[in-house]
């Protein structure tokens, strides 16, 4: 048997995938199960049952790298059974996977990002020639005709890998390459397949999705295709470039009753001058406009955001522009990060601001956004939701989500899947508790 499995000596063997970073290397930890699992390897949720260690890892931060590397090292016990293999896959595999190899004896095999396909060939051959492997090139990939199992009601559709924006603080047009967009067919037919499998809730996936492009197709027309697709309940897309999402995008939320109404629409800062610096290409009045737009056309339409706080040379006033914009436009949640240098990106030559300083900025807005989020969450109290709910949560309660992205608790058990009426009836931490509608 060509691709090798049962292995030599019959057995099928079992992995297990450790996922760091965002949603999109999520999605691409079910892309090597479903790879891996067509090739007659298992899955297994224990490490201690696994033959082969999977480490899928993120760049995106100096401290996302440190607790990936902090865990590699961690393995090392792992390998003391003999025939034990550990694979670093992802975006720190792609930026440093030549160091990792030579720092880590007991490390087999490194992929990056657009490399998984041959996963269980690679592997194979560790196997059979006891070599080790390192393969980083980046493709065209889009990983097409692969479609994950879905692991709950909810899950993602990546429509797009790889970014071209630049953006000068960030490593990930480095680790994941120019955009590129999959093809509607394809996207179509794992749409199709999720939903006869039991999900909800899709979320359409990319860097930047309002830059999909397969031949006359853009964004706004793949979302009219994808919203049309029957027993679709809840459709979502994620990250949007505010220079980017144009009337259509909203006009197509508007208009069709699956997608949901919610825009993450990362504003980075509030400062024109840090806006300019960080090559987000619009300024401040943009963002304002659009956020406008949005709310004329989609009253209830929730908008969430990431911020990056202590971007060399931010000066207070600038830190406090950014302030100013959290106070006037009060999103309904927001990622919040400090300033992390990464190496070869253009920012990377800027003097970095000292670190207490940015702490400091870091933790006022933290306080900031946490009170907005509070008084939204109160301000929900005695209104009515539609919830899809995912699972339990604790003390017999079900964790649910509205259309607006927003989590929600009902006391008492409910099966996942299902989508039903709540009205709030009180806030507790930051979470609203609902109760169902009869
Ligand atoms: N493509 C998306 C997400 C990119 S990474 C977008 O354009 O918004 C997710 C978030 O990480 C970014 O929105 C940004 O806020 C943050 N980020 C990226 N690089 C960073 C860096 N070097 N330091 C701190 N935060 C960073
Ligand atoms: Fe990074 Fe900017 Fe691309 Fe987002 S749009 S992935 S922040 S370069
Ligand atoms: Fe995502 Fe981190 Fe890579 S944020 S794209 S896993 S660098």
């Amino acid at each position: 048997m060509d691709s090798g499995y049962p292995g030599k000596d019959n057995k099928v063997r079992k992995f297990f995938v450790k996922t760091f970073g965002c949603q999109m290397n999520k999605n691409d930890s079910s892309i090597i199960t479903d790879i891996l699992e067509s090739n007659n390897y298992r899955s297994v949720e224990d490490p201690s049952h696994a033959d082969i260690y999977i480490v899928n890892t993120c760049s995106v931060r100096a401290h996302a790298e440190q607790r990936a590397l902090g865990h590699i090292s961690s393995l090392k016990k792992w390998t003391a059974r003999s025939g034990r293999k550990v694979v670093v896959v992802g975006c720190m595999a792609k930026r440093i996977g030549d160091k990792i190899i030579k720092q880590h004896a007991f490390v087999d095999l490194i992929l990056g990002p657009d490399s998984y396909r041959n996963i269980a060939k690679f592997l194979d051959e560790i196997y059979r020639s006891k070599t080790r492997i390192i393969d980083t090139e980046l493709s065209n990939e889009v990983y097409d005709k692969i479609y994950p199992k879905n692991t709950g009601v909810v899950d993602f559709v990546s429509i797009m890998r790889g970014c071209n924006n630049f953006c000068s603080y960030c490593i990930v047009p480095y680790v994941r390459g120019p955009a590129r967009s999959r093809p509607l067919t394809d996207i179509i037919a794992q749409t199709h397949y999720l939903i006869e499998s039991g999900v909800k809730d899709i979320t359409l996936l990319g860097q930047n999705v309002n830059e999909y492009a397969q031949g006359d197709l853009n964004f706004a027309g793949l979302l009219n295709e994808v919203a049309k697709i029957s027993g679709l309940n809840r459709l979502r897309f994620l990250t949007s470039h505010p220079k980017d999402l144009n009337d259509d995008v909203i006009q197509a939320v508007a208009k069709n009753n699956s997608l949901c109404e919610w825009f993450h629409l990362p504003l980075q800062s509030g400062s024109d001058r840090i806006l300019q610096l960080m090559n987000r290409q619009y300024y401040k009045s943009d963002y304002h406009q659009l956020v406008r737009k949005i709310r004329q056309a989609i009253p209830h339409a929730a908008i969430t955001t990431d911020i990056i706080v202590g971007f060399p040379g931010e000066t207070e006033e600038e830190f406090q522009d950014t302030v100013d914009m959290i106070h006037e436009l009060q999103f309904d949640n927001a990622y919040m990060y400090r300033y992390s240098a990464r190496q070869g990106t253009k920012a990377f030559q800027y003097e970095s601001l000292p670190e207490r300083m940015i702490i400091a900025r870091l933790k006022m807005i933290i306080d900031i956004q946490n009170e907005i989020v509070m008084k939204k969450a109160k301000e929900m109290i005695g209104r009515t939701y539609e919830v899809l709910f995912e699972g339990p949560g604790a003390n017999k309660s079900t964790r649910g989500k509205t259309r607006g992205n927003k989590d929600i608790i009902v006391e008492k058990e409910i099966t996942p899947g299902s989508i039903d009426k709540v009205v709030i009836k009180e806030v507790k931490g930051h979470t609203p508790i609902a109760e169902l509608i009869d």
